[in-house]
């Protein structure tokens, strides 16, 4: 980095009036965290690179998978379906009616996923789950129909092999059901469905931010990519079936297909990413080390982890809170996402909010304001670095997707991170503009939030699926 590119990344995280040695500190971790302009363009230019090894079959690229979606939405699609979205934290049982005219009608039913279900019987947890939601919802096959017809949204890597078929890659964002990597999840759910008698029929699964950019579609035809900025990350666009080299499904190589890119496994050897030791210590604690190493950066499952362990790093140091921790502090995974967005949030002169965070949940009896602008700072940082990489991985994909840029380009997100934390999405407008073009972004490029667009994107896929 060059010491002005140093200065605009490190000199705004200073805190006036603490020891010259702390604020050297606080320099030093904010030029770890730091993503330049030509960071961001290497790491563009890495995805490239890995997306096209990816859609020629290369194991160690992005994942690049083939989701067999190959139709647009065109909004007239019409029925009532039910629709399953298993995300990182909750399932959601749905049944959309798809009105025909863009709109549709959503009844859901939010179950949180227990620990044993993530460990252990998450099968049949589902299976129990959608056989309440189909007694309390009265919800019965369409007529000359002998089962409901679902549309399945998972949120893991799965293999497809057909709308309706997947074998299961790996668990991640805390899962681990014991003898399910390498099979089929239609057939595993679908087994637990007749362990209870259920009459549900599974005619499609797709990966959540499929189910996003299909929702988007069926409102916004010119949608191009969905992304997920939540507990995890991946995003998926329209691809060319001319440039998946991989494809031997069958020789049509005409038209387009949704491709998942799975880029939470971007870089995982850590070529490009400003990968820190706060970082590091995360992926070795983590029961899939070495893996997802880009999700781990930027998305809401991870993001308070590294906080926590940046904020250690100064407490051992004697930087912070003299130097004393707490319990709560030392337990992993107990700074959770939601309390950075609170500390970056809080304009206060001083900074009671933090003051709180510190206080009531982190279990520190006593702050100096010096110590709030420290923690605010260190959320700031690494905040601002998941922004500024996510930025970087949606506009490498824009740039992949499109010959031109000549017309408007939607893109369908959800997730929490885009929904709530503090300036993400205007972030994802600013970062992009040196890549894409002040005229592109403020005119032609659309974000927008897939409400619920996981379930209904499903039930849009049933729709236009045939048996
Ligand atoms: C999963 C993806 C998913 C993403 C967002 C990642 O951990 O590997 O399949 O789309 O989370 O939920």
């Amino acid at each position: 980095m060059t010491p002005s590119e140093i200065s605009e990344f490190v000199d705004k995280y200073v805190v006036e009036g603490i020891p010259k040695e702390h604020n050297d500190a606080l320099r030093k971790m904010a030029e770890s965290f730091a993503v330049t302009d030509d960071k961001m363009r290497d790491i563009i230019h890495g995805f490239h690179e890995s997306m096209q090894a990816g859609l020629n079959g290369d194991r160690n690229a992005l994942p690049m998978i083939p989701s067999f979606v190959r139709r647009r939405p065109t909004g007239k699609e019409q029925g009532t379906f039910l629709s399953l979205d298993l995300g990182g934290t909750n399932l959601r049982v749905c049944q959309v009616t798809l009105n025909g005219d863009s709109t549709h009608k959503l009844v859901q039913q939010k179950f949180t996923i227990t620990k044993e279900a993530k460990e252990k019987t998450l099968f049949d947890w589902i299976a129990q789950c959608v056989s309440i939601f189909i007694e309390e919802h009265d919800v019965v096959p369409n007529s000359g129909e002998s089962a409901v017809r679902c549309g399945f949204t998972f949120s893991f890597p799965i293999d497809q092999t057909g709308i309706a078929e997947g074998n299961l890659v790996m668990w991640n964002k805390g899962f681990l059901v014991p003898n399910t990597v390498g099979r089929d999840i239609v057939r595993l759910t679908q087994d637990a469905f007749l362990r209870k008698h259920l009459r549900v029929k599974i005619v499609a699964i797709v990966n959540d931010t499929v189910g996003a950019l299909m929702t988007s579609c069926y409102t916004y035809p010119d949608s191009e990519l969905g992304i997920i900025f939540g507990t995890g990350t991946n995003s998926c666009y329209w691809e060319k079936m001319s440039r998946i080299g991989k494809w031997k499904c069958d020789n049509d190589k005409t038209g387009e297909m949704v491709i998942n890119t799975e880029w939470g496994a971007f870089d995982n050897q850590v070529s490009v990413l400003p990968y820190t030791m706060h970082d590091n210590k995360l992926n070795r604690k983590s029961p899939n080390h070495g893996l997802q190493v880009f999700e781990k950066m930027i998305s809401g499952l991870y993001l308070g982890e590294v906080t926590r362990n940046a904020i250690l790093h100064l407490i051992d140091q004697r930087l912070l809170f003299d130097g004393r921790s707490s319990t709560i502090l030392n337990k992993s995974y107990a700074f959770d996402t939601a309390y950075m967005s609170e500390i970056v949030s809080d304009e206060s002169d001083d900074l009671v909010e933090v003051k709180k965070v510190i206080q009531q949940t982190l279990e520190i009896p006593s702050s100096t304001l010096q110590d709030r602008k420290v923690v605010k700072n260190v959320c700031l940082m690494i905040g601002n670095r998941a922004k500024r990489l996510s930025a970087a991985a949606m506009v490498a994909v824009l740039l992949w997707s499109r010959d031109s840029h000549t017309d408007t380009v939607t893109v369908g997100i959800d997730g929490s991170m885009y929904q709530f934390y503090p300036g993400f999405e205007k972030s994802l407008y600013d970062n992009a503009r040196p890549f894409l073009g002040d005229d592109f972004v403020d005119n032609k490029l659309k974000l927008r939030l897939s409400k619920d667009g996981s379930g209904i994107g499903a039930a849009i896929i049933a729709a236009v699926t045939s048996d």
